[in-house]
């Protein structure tokens, strides 16, 4: 009796292991080689090549490039808009929902009453001036958002009764759960993430005023770097990808994202946040040099294979590296490019959201038409990774200090009038893990 010959498509063995660095490498050019010599062996294990596994993602991305332009053209907004009112009620339409999901980024209308952001935005600026702010300050504490001359667009103030008003309130904690929930946050037999729990994540605010010229922020995202292959847990994470199934790659699957190491560096986020998004404090129009996305979730997939094409040196991820956003660019992501879509007119009291690994880019602006402000809120849910990063706010709130994944500029220390323990309510407190 011969044996049954071969299949071509059949796994030949059993998937290969990959190595992982839970630190960053010392020499990263090796181990970007080593790496993706395992991981096209993986995926090969599969039955199919990189490049078959790479053409299934980009017919799927191309759809949704195609569908973006043709809503373009038809005048539609790509952007999804839901209002306040209906996150409240639970009547957000099914449609809303479904675009939503399929979009991966959303403007929540009437999210703040326009006369409480506008209250807002002036009491930021009654807070820096009492505090003199503008007086001592040192010049940008990193590069990140580098501006020349005397005021800063970037504040890096944390703890402003504005900021923490807007955090701990009602409509905040409502949204977060709504958006939360657009997760899978119990799957694979475990629950990673609590949707109703938020961490309070601190982080800065935007007032570019009007006149202003700005170079805007090239196209990027912002969960991790390198670690993004390399660490196991985001290995596990990106387990679709990383061995060929990617027909089963979801990016909304919370699975393995919200535990484990990150690699150190100014840019991270040492949050995991379902979703970046900030809240107007001005009416900002469209044109106006704002936020833009490429708005398809699953384009996760595609940045994540793209550096195994045979195109990219075997050395190179794209130009991904330690301690810098990821960039995504017309070299290596042309036709995620062609998505690239902005923000329509906001107003006083909306906020923004976008999938934390969607890229995202900031239009370049002269002579601003209004003022451009902005508290600057992720949704960042209950989990291991923020539970521990938590432990750092609550110590920063306390003392007044810049958050650890800030540069350590510490203004507000000295500060009388910032935002105190005993006002913080029982969102607030739970954000803090302060009981
Ligand atoms: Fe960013």
């Amino acid at each position: 009796m011969s044996s049954p010959a071969l299949s071509p498509t059949a796994p030949l063995s059993p998937l290969s292991p990959l190595p992982h660095w839970e630190q960053a490498p010392d020499d990263r050019p090796a181990a970007i080689r080593q790496l993706k010599a395992a991981l096209r062996t993986r995926i090969a294990a599969s039955g199919r090549t990189v490049d078959e596994v790479f053409a299934v993602v980009e017919r799927r991305i191309r759809a949704e490039v195609d569908e973006i332009i043709a809503a373009r053209r038809r005048g539609e907004a790509v952007w999804p808009v839901i209002d306040y009112a209906d996150i409240e009620a639970g009547t957000v339409p099914a449609a809303a929902l479904a675009l939503l999901q399929r979009r991966g980024c959303l403007v929540v209308r009437g999210h703040f009453d326009r006369a409480q952001a506008l209250g807002w935005d002036r009491d930021l600026v009654g807070y820096v001036e009492r505090n003199r702010f503008f007086e001592n300050y040192r010049g940008p504490g990193d590069d990140f958002f580098g501006t020349v001359g005397a005021k800063p667009e970037i504040y890096p103030v944390y703890w402003s009764p504005a900021q923490m008003r807007a955090r701990q309130s009602e409509r905040m904690a409502r949204v977060h759960g709504f958006l939360n929930r657009q997760w899978k946050s119990a799957s694979a037999g475990a629950q990673w993430f609590d949707p109703d729990r938020n961490l309070l994540y601190p982080d800065r605010i935007r007032r570019r005023p009007e006149g202003a010229n700005s170079d805007g922020l090239g196209p990027h995202l912002d969960p991790g770097n390198l670690d993004l292959w390399m660490t196991e847990g985001y290995q596990r994470a990106f387990r679709h990808l990383f061995d060929g199934t990617v027909e089963q790659y979801d990016p909304w699957d919370a699975a393995h994202r919200t535990a484990g190491p990150m690699y150190a560096g100014t840019t991270m986020c040492s949050a995991f946040r379902t979703f970046q998004g900030w809240t107007a404090l001005s009416d900002m129009d469209h044109d106006q040099g704002v936020l833009h996305t490429v708005p398809i979730p699953a384009a996760m997939a595609y940045l994540m294979l793209r550096p195994l094409l045979p195109d990219v040196p075997d050395d190179d991820m794209c130009g991904v590296t330690v301690n810098r956003v990821f960039p995504a660019n017309d070299r290596w992501h042309p036709l995620l490019m062609e998505a690239l879509s902005g923000i329509p007119d906001v107003g006083a009291g909306d906020s923004v959201w976008w999938h934390c690994d969607m890229i995202h880019s900031v239009a370049p602006v002269a002579d601003q038409r209004g003022w451009g402000n902005v508290m600057y809120i992720p949704a960042a849910p209950w989990c291991a990774r923020n539970e521990e990063y938590g432990a750092c706010v609550r110590e920063a709130f306390l003392t007044g200090s810049s958050p650890g994944d800030f540069p350590a500029e510490h203004y507000e220390r000295a500060w009388p009038d910032r935002f105190q323990r005993e006002d913080l309510n029982e969102t607030g407190r739970r954000g803090l893990g302060l009981g």
